[in-house]
């Protein structure tokens, strides 16, 4: 992780050497216990509700947060605990780490864990925590290891002036892991990096909606609000011979679900997720295209972005190769139409090509301010403005 780039200072090195994984996956052998994989440890309709994350974005969420040490903490999703154990290992003794989450049963295994790893000085808490903790605030920093669809006003008012709150950040569906540094009145990114995660339960749910096009496990779209979705057109388009086109543009599997999954999201409101999650062999012979995959435990996910059309759908797509741990390998972009419209199949590479000439901009480039909503905010003509329930957000350089 070091090698790669995810691991940067000592503090978040120190604590990786030190706390165990294995006690916080007691059911995951030792050898694939210390492999770069997330572990699914609960699932509810045959998904994922918690895990432990994958190292890589751990670490780099570690190093977004530059904790110092005796530092007060909150991390809301504590999980199996093993975050929460490297963030009191950081902080030390003079520290004060809460870590809360939804699920009593995870709550308690999470105790659990972190007394068996001797892991003294962490509050573990069920709550919802889109509410915060306001028992422990102030807090200095604050990080969630779900994904929220909006920045509730707790976590903006339990942070202290200066503060950092590092989330992953759902831009209708792409997620962006972004640290945010406190002023008094907003809140400024100083962070910005691509991720992965499943999405924050609770009363603070996002207006996310996932729609299944067969029987689960099976291919879904994932979309933000009520826009109609015909599931059943769009589950017998799955069953055609798609069609495919090429871009004529090639990228690389970061730069295809990173910068431009976001320039589709953020430019085309008829774009969504299309995925599939199960066991490895019904997610290789699904339908949906390949764009990027991530091993969980002995599941699998596959996922790519589309536009929704009326009775039919248009997604990206690219040949196996070139992985997200070659991040140099360049591959080329097609275009697979399952009975789309004409017009969206131009418009996804009318999109597909604006992007490639708009100079591919890095997502670890882009800009954040968030304000509570109501403030006046001024933005620049470039910028795109997502209001949410209590934040407008201005994301800008993209
Ligand atoms: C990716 S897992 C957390 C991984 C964890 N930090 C670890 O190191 O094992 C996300 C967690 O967020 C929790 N969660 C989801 N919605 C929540 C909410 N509203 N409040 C608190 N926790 C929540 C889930 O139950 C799940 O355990």
């Amino acid at each position: 992780m070091k090698a790669a780039g995810y691991v940067r200072s000592a503090a978040v090195e120190a604590a990786f050497r030190a706390v165990p994984r294995h006690v916080f996956l007691p059911d995951v052998t030792v050898a694939e216990v210390y492999t770069d994989r997330a572990f699914p440890t609960k699932h509810a309709d045959g998904k994922p509700i918690s895990s432990s994350s994958q190292p890589a974005i751990m670490a780099i969420m570690l190093e977004q947060l530059a904790l110092q040490p005796d530092q007060r903490v909150l991390e809301i999703g504590a999980g199996t605990g093993y975050n929460a154990a490297l963030i009191a290992q950081i902080v030390g003794p003079g520290g004060h780490v809460v870590t809360i989450d939804i699920d009593e049963d995870l709550v308690a295994q999470a105790r659990q864990h972190l007394a068996t790893a001797g892991s003294d000085g962490v509050d573990v808490r069920c709550a919802d925590g889109g509410y915060g903790y306001p028992g422990g605030a102030p807090y200095d920093r604050i990080i969630l290891t779900a994904s929220a669809w909006d920045i509730t006003p707790a976590w903006f008012e339990q942070l202290t002036l200066g503060g950092r709150l590092v989330l992953p950040l759902s831009l209708r569906q792409v997620q962006q892991s972004v640290a945010f540094e406190r002023h008094q009145d907003h809140l400024e990114s100083v962070s910005v990096a691509d991720c992965g995660f499943m999405p924050l339960r609770g009363d603070f749910a996002g207006p996310q909606r996932v729609v299944a096009l067969s029987q689960p496990p099976g291919p879904f779209v994932a979309v933000e609000g009520d826009r109609p979705i015909d599931s059943n057109a769009l589950s017998e388009a799955l069953k055609t011979t798609p069609m495919e086109v090429p871009t004529g543009i090639t990228a690389t599997v970061g730069q295809a679900c990173g910068s431009l999954s976001l320039w589709l999201a953020l430019e085309d409101p008829d774009s969504c997720l299309f995925s599939i999650y199960g066991d490895p062999s019904v997610v290789d012979r699904s339908a949906v295209p390949l764009v990027v995959e991530w091993s969980a435990g002995d599941m699998k996910q596959r996922s790519t972005r589309a536009l929704l059309g009326k009775k039919g759908l248009v997604a990206l797509s690219r040949p196996p190769g070139g992985e997200l741990d070659r991040p140099e390998d360049l591959v080329p972009l097609s275009i697979v139409s399952f009975r789309a419209e004409p017009e969206l199949v131009q418009r996804l590479q009318a999109l597909v090509i604006a992007w490639h000439e708009a100079g591919r901009p890095r997502t670890d480039a882009l800009q954040i301010s968030a304000y509570p909503k109501g403030k006046s905010v001024a933005p620049s003509p470039e910028a795109r403005v997502l209001e949410k329930r209590w934040t407008t957000l201005v994301v800008s350089r993209f």
